[in-house]
C-alpha cells in the first residue's frame, strides 16, 4: 500500500515533469517557417532568376558553403543571416530563394525568402539595378499564401504564416546606391531627414501589409554602420581611408526613428510582435574591439583587393583573395563575412526570446 502511495506519487511527479518539458520544447519548436525580405544582406539567390547585373553567382561566393564551394547568388563566402536562423530553429539550414525553380510550395513551406540584392524601401532604389521593388516582394508573399492554401488548406496555410518568424532586412541601398550616389531624383527632391522620414514611413507601410496578411512575428533590422563599409573607405581616401563619419551619423539618425517606429506598431497592433535589430552597436563592437572575435581585418574585405570589388568583379581570376575569410569582417567590399553572419543571427535570436517574438 504504502510502496503503492509512493510509486503513484513518482508517477506523478514524472508526469508532470514530462509534461513541463515537453511543453518547454514545444515553446521553442514552434516556428514553422521563415520568411525573409529585404536586399543582399538576406537574399538566397533569388537575383539569379532576374536580368540584373547584381548577382553572386560564381566563384568564389559561396566558397565556404556546408558540403562544398556552391555560388548561390548569396552576397558572402557561406551563409547569410536567415539560413542561420532557420537552422538554430530546427529548421533547413538553408532557406530557400522563392524564384528559384529547384524549389515548390511544400519547402517553402518551411522557410522562403523573396529579398532581392541591391533593392530598398524607396521603389526608385529597385530601379537603379533592375531588381525586385519592396511591394513586388510583398506581392510573392501574397501569392506564396495563395500556394499554400491550395497545397495545405487554409487552416494551415494561416498556421505556417502566423507561425513563422519574419525576417526583414533593408535600408542601405536607399542610402549609398540611390540618394548618395546618384545624387539627383531624391536628393534634389529630399534633405537628408526628409528622405529618412519618407523611408521610415516606407518601411511602416511595408510592416502594416505585411501583418495585414497574416504576419505576427517580425524582426526589422537597423543599418549596420554603413560609413565603415570598404567601399565607403575607399572613397575616403583623402581623409586616410577612415569610416565616412557622414553616413554613420545618417545610419544612427534613421536607427533612431526606425526604432521609435517599431515601438508604435507594437502599441497599435498588439498581436504584432516586432523587434528592431540593432545592427550599428554591433558593428561598431567588432570594428572596436576585433581581437576579442578573432577578426584580424575589419577594413577591407577578403575577396580580391577588399577595397571596392563585389559582384563580377569579386571573381577567381582576381588576385589577392585571403584564405581565411573568418579573419575578415567583410568578404567583399560591401557584405560581411559568414563569421559575422552569425554573430548575428544569434543576436537576432536572442532579441527575439528577449522581447517575446518568440
Ligand atoms: C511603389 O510602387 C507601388 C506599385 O507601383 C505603389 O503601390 C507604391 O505606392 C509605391 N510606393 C512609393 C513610396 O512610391
Ligand atoms: C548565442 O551565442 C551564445 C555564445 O556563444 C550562446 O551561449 C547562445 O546560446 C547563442 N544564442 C542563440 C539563440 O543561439
Amino acid at each position: 500500500m504504502a510502496t503503492s502511495r509512493r510509486h503513484s506519487k513518482i508517477t506523478a511527479a514524472l508526469f508532470l515533469l514530462a509534461v513541463a518539458s515537453t511543453t518547454a520544447s514545444v515553446a521553442r519548436a514552434r516556428v514553422p517557417a521563415v520568411i525573409v525580405f529585404g536586399d543582399s544582406t538576406v537574399d538566397t539567390g533569388n537575383n539569379n532568376q532576374i536580368p540584373t547585373p547584381l548577382r553572386a553567382d560564381i566563384p568564389p561566393y559561396g566558397r565556404d558553403m556546408p558540403g562544398g564551394p556552391r555560388a548561390t547568388g548569396r552576397f558572402g563566402n557561406g551563409r547569410l543571416p536567415p539560413d542561420l536562423i532557420s537552422e538554430a530553429l530546427g529548421l533547413p539550414p538553408l532557406v530557400p530563394a522563392y524564384l528559384d525553380p529547384a524549389y515548390g510550395i511544400k519547402d517553402f513551406a518551411r522557410g522562403v525568402c523573396f529579398a532581392s540584392a541591391g533593392t530598398g524601401i524607396d521603389n526608385a532604389t529597385a530601379d537603379v539595378l533592375s531588381v525586385i521593388p519592396l511591394w513586388k516582394e510583398v506581392e510573392f508573399y501574397a501569392e506564396y499564401q495563395r500556394r499554400l492554401r491550395a497545397q495545405f488548406g487554409a487552416a494551415r496555410a494561416r498556421a505556417i504564416v502566423r507561425g513563422a518568424l519574419h525576417v526583414v532586412s533593408i535600408g542601405t541601398n536607399d542610402f549609398l546606391e540611390n540618394y548618395f550616389l546618384l545624387a539627383t531624383g531624391r536628393f534634389a527632391e529630399f534633405t537628408v531627414p526628409e528622405f529618412e522620414d519618407f523611408l521610415v514611413a516606407g518601411a511602416r507601410a511595408f510592416l502594416t501589409a505585411i501583418h495585414r496578411l497574416g504576419a505576427r512575428r517580425v524582426t526589422f533590422a537597423g543599418l549596420a554602420a554603413i560609413g565603415c563599409l570598404p567601399l565607403e573607405r575607399t572613397t575616403n581616401v583623402l581623409r586616410g581611408g577612415g569610416c565616412v563619419e557622414e553616413f554613420n551619423e545618417v545610419a544612427r539618425s534613421y536607427n533612431a526613428k526606425v526604432e521609435a517606429m517599431v515601438r508604435e506598431l507594437r502599441a497599435e497592433f498588439p498581436r504584432l510582435k516586432v523587434a528592431y535589430i540593432s545592427v550599428y552597436e554591433n558593428f561598431v563592437k567588432l570594428i572596436t574591439n576585433p581581437d576579442q572575435f578573432g577578426l584580424e581585418n575589419v577594413e577591407e574585405g577578403c575577396c580580391a583587393t577588399g577595397r571596392f570589388e563585389m559582384g563580377y568583379m569579386c571573381n577567381e581570376d582576381a588576385p589577392l583573395t585571403c584564405d581565411d575569410a573568418d579573419k575578415f569582417l567583410f568578404w567583399d567590399a560591401f557584405h560581411p563575412t559568414e563569421k559575422v553572419n552569425r554573430l548575428m543571427a544569434n543576436h537576432t535570436l536572442e532579441v527575439c526570446y528577449q522581447e517575446g517574438v518568440l
